[in-house]
Parts: C-alpha cells; sequence; structure tokens
C-alpha cells in the first residue's frame, strides 16, 4: 500500500512512473462509487475522458462495512468508465473519508548542516521528519504530510527553502491522521476489484482541488462537501489545509427525514427532496402541491412544499450547526475572507446557499468542478467534485514525478518539482 507523505511524493513516484499518460480517480462514496477517467495532455491539462459511476453497496458513513459489496460496486463504476473512455483502467487514486480521520498542525525545527549555512534537501527532509513525531495511536497512521510553510532564522512565509542561507529550519506542518483498519478495508475491496492503488487522497483535499480557484486558494476559505453519509470539511488558510474534519451526517439524513416525516419509502423522499426539495420553508408558498404515494403504494396524498420544506429545514440548519463547532474547534482565529465553497451532491437543494450563508455569516458559493477540460457536461455536477479532485492531485503527482526522473541526476531538478508541487498545490 503506498500512501502520500507530502514530500515523499516525488520519492514514490520517481521509482514507478505509469507508462501512459491516464490518471484515474476513484471516489468510493456512501451513496455511489465514481471511477472518473482522465488524460493529461502535452501541456499538463487534465481532459475527463470518462466516468462510470454505480450504487454503493457496503458503506456507511463513509465506512466500509461489506468488502465484497464496495468491490462489486468498484468493479461495475470502472467497467462503465473503461467502455466510455475506451481505456483499460489497471490502478486509481482512491479517495478517503470517514469520521475517523483528523488533522493535526505540527511544527519541526532543524540546525542547519552545511558549515556554509547553505540549506539542503537534505535539512529539509530532516525538519519535516522532526515535524512528523507525533503522539500517533497504535490503530492509526498518517495518511498525509502537508508542508505549509518554512521559516528560515524566524523569517516565515518561504515555500522553498532549499538554497538559502541560514541556520535554523523550521517547517510547519498539517498532518492528516486516519484508522489503519479502515483504510486497509478499503484498500482490500479496491484490490479486489482488481485495481492497484496508485495512492490513497483525503476526500475533501480531492474536492477542493477541483472547485477551489485560484484566487480563493490565495486567500483563508473552507470547503464543505456535503455527500450522503459524510460532510467533509477543510479549512485553508495562505499557507495551505490548517484544518480537516469529517462529520456522520449527509444528505441521506434530509432522504431519511422526509421518508418518516411523510411515511412514504426512502426511494420516493429520495426523488421528491432531489425535484422539489428546498430548505427554506418561509420562501415557499402555502398553495403548491405535490402528490404522494403511502409506503403500500395504496393511498395518494397532497403535501404542499412548504410542508417539505419544513421538515429539510431543521437538518440542514443542524449540520450547518455542527459545521460552525467543527470551524470553531479548529483554532482557526483569523478571518475566512474566500468565504464557504459548498459541493458534494448534497449541497445541491435550494436555498442552501442562502441558508448557509446567514447561519454561518461568511460568503457562500456552490463549488461545480473546475480547472479541468474534456467531457465537463458529463462531470458537471458537484457529487463528482471528489472524483475530478483525485484526478488533478494524481496528475500533480505524476508531473512531479516525471519531473524528478528526467533529471534525476539533477538535484536542483529535484527541488525544482517539489517546488512547483507545493506551489500549485496551495
Ligand atoms: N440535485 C440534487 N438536489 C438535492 N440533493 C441531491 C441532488 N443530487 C444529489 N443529491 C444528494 O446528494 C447525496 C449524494 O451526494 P454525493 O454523491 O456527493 O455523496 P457520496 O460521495 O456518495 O457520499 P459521501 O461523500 O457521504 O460518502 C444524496 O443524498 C443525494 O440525494
Ligand atoms: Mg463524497
Amino acid at each position: 500500500m503506498e500512501f502520500f507523505y507530502g514530500i515523499d511524493v516525488v520519492h514514490g513516484g520517481a521509482n514507478r512512473l505509469p507508462q501512459n499518460r491516464i490518471v484515474v480517480g476513484l471516489d468510493v462514496g456512501s451513496t455511489k462509487v465514481a471511477a472518473v477517467v482522465g488524460e493529461i495532455t502535452e501541456l499538463g491539462e487534465v481532459k475527463i475522458t470518462g466516468i462510470g459511476e454505480c450504487s454503493s453497496n457496503g458503506l456507511r458513513k463513509g465506512i466500509i462495512v461489506d468488502i465484497d459489496g464496495v468491490a462489486r460496486s468498484i468493479l461495475q463504476a470502472v467497467q462503465s468508465a473503461e467502455r466510455m473512455s475506451g481505456q483499460k483502467i489497471a490502478s486509481a487514486y482512491v479517495g478517503v473519508t470517514g469520521t475517523h480521520i483528523y488533522s493535526v498542525n505540527n511544527k519541526g525545527v532543524v540546525a542547519v548542516g552545511n558549515r556554509d549555512g547553505e540549506i539542503s534537501v537534505a535539512d529539509v527532509e530532516r525538519a519535516i521528519s522532526a515535524a512528523k513525531v507525533i503522539n500517533l495511536p497504535l490503530d492509526k497512521e498518517v495518511l498525509h504530510v502537508i508542508p505549509r510553510q518554512y521559516v528560515v532564522d524566524g523569517y516565515d512565509g518561504i515555500l522553498d527553502p532549499v538554497g538559502m542561507v541560514g541556520s535554523r529550519l523550521e517547517v510547519e506542518v498539517s498532518i492528516i491522521i486516519g484508522a489503519s483498519a479502515s483504510i486497509q478495508n478499503l484498500g482490500k475491496a479496491v484490490s479486489r476489484a482488481g485495481l492497484h492503488i496508485e495512492g490513497f487522497v483525503l476526500n475533501p483535499l480531492a474536492s477542493s482541488e477541483a472547485v477551489l480557484q485560484p484566487v480563493e486558494r490565495d486567500l483563508a476559505s473552507v470547503v464543505i462537501d456535503i455527500g450522503g453519509g459524510t460532510t467533509e470539511i477543510s479549512l485553508f488558510d495562505e499557507d495551505g489545509l490548517w484544518f480537516a474534519s469529517i462529520l456522520p451526517v449527509g444528505a441521506y439524513h434530509v432522504t431519511s427525514d422526509l421518508a418518516v416525516g411523510l411515511r412514504i419509502p426512502l426511494n420516493q423522499a429520495e426523488r421528491i427532496k432531489i425535484e422539489h426539495g428546498c430548505v427554506l420553508s418561509s420562501l415557499m408558498p402555502e398553495e403548491e402541491y405535490i402528490t404522494i404515494s403511502n409506503v403500500g403504494g395504496h393511498e395518494q396524498r397532497k403535501v404542499s412544499k412548504k410542508i417539505l420544506a419544513s421538515i429539510i429545514e431543521p437538518r440542514i440548519q443542524e449540520i450547518l450547526h455542527m459545521i460552525k463547532q467543527e470551524i470553531k474547534s479548529s483554532g482557526f482565529k483569523g478571518v475566512i475572507p474566500a468565504g464557504v465553497i459548498f459541493t458534494g451532491g448534497g449541497c445541491c437543494l435550494d436555498g442552501l446557499a442562502e441558508l448557509a450563508a446567514e447561519q454561518l455569516d461568511m460568503p457562500v458559493r456552490i463549488g461545480y468542478p473546475c480547472n479541468v477540460g474534456g467531457m465537463i457536461d458529463m462531470v458537471n455536477h458537484p457529487r463528482y467534485a471528489t472524483g475530478i479532485g483525485l484526478i488533478i492531485y494524481g496528475s500533480r503527482r505524476m508531473a512531479s514525478a516525471e519531473a524528478a526522473a528526467v533529471s534525476d541526476n539533477n538535484i536542483k531538478g529535484y527541488i525544482n518539482s517539489i517546488k512547483s508541487w507545493f506551489k500549485d498545490l496551495f
């Protein structure tokens, strides 16, 4: 199994270059499994060439409860992506989610090794190794170590300290930790579907790759992916990822509230939610009705859209309240000028952005996948943000691995590839 350790990205990739320039993102979600195929052009742009999707079996709140069920869903999604793209899929970048995931910010400090005071790659690696030293429970493992910034002799905000002169090097990192068992179970399901894992990537990190605009990366922002069973939060400041967290609630809870509240089957509740769901009951007219049938399907009734919204609104308010608490608990003290970017299928409910702006007291927009070309019409929906983000992440990794391989004996090339990776990423 291969994990991303921030700066180690280049080491891993240089040893095993992909045979072609096809990248596949595998989003194993609570409601759907999506396999998205992308091609990296010579100019380094990402073109979507296919997507396969299958409803998800064997996941609850982002956690695998039936490995074979998940493997079957993955296989179906992959086969359908193969048919659409005309590409044989052998490997994928796999998104990881679940409430077991948390982030820790840490620092590493080292004395610069060279007598002339010039900071080397080895110094940077030692600083990152020092920053990685944290109390890790036995059942957890590190998923990512992401350098946020370097500080040389007290001067902060440095992206690449290699070649600079100084005596003391500090690095600030964001460490993403997850439960080993959950990650291994996901790995097993992917392997049983016959795929090699290019790397595990934190879902919210992937989603943010797909929806954040460059200008938002330069400011503090929060990306929130409301899926079926989870709500994934990632908070970025101008130095990169500050905090990540996953809540065990999602848009499925709205469906289930409607099913219970209106006494209708889940599939009908899901359809009604997508067709008529709105989170602002005050805006809905009393006199607009929809027709529903009871669980047995024998009886039909009329329900006003206002009633629908009054069932949906408290659940969304609760999720927004949890998000607010989570942002507060992150310890982030600064302002968030770029505001909140909502993505994931659950953010498509009418009125969600308006209610969120009011409740979170921040600018809010809905994030559709961007930063890619090709068959974007096929994936132009917030629910594909993770799958597309995985491809963008993978393409960056591929680019830095290729750059490192080309200048294998040239240490400067290696440094540049690290530099461009982190400059581009955040
Ligand atoms: N147009 C829409 N309007 C309202 N809700 C929608 C719409 N489209 C999708 N959804 C909801 O989005 C949810 C699925 O979102 P998504 O595909 O992002 O979840 P997932 O990735 O499978 O789950 P998770 O991220 O929690 O593991 C479902 O609950 C679905 O009802
Ligand atoms: Mg999801």
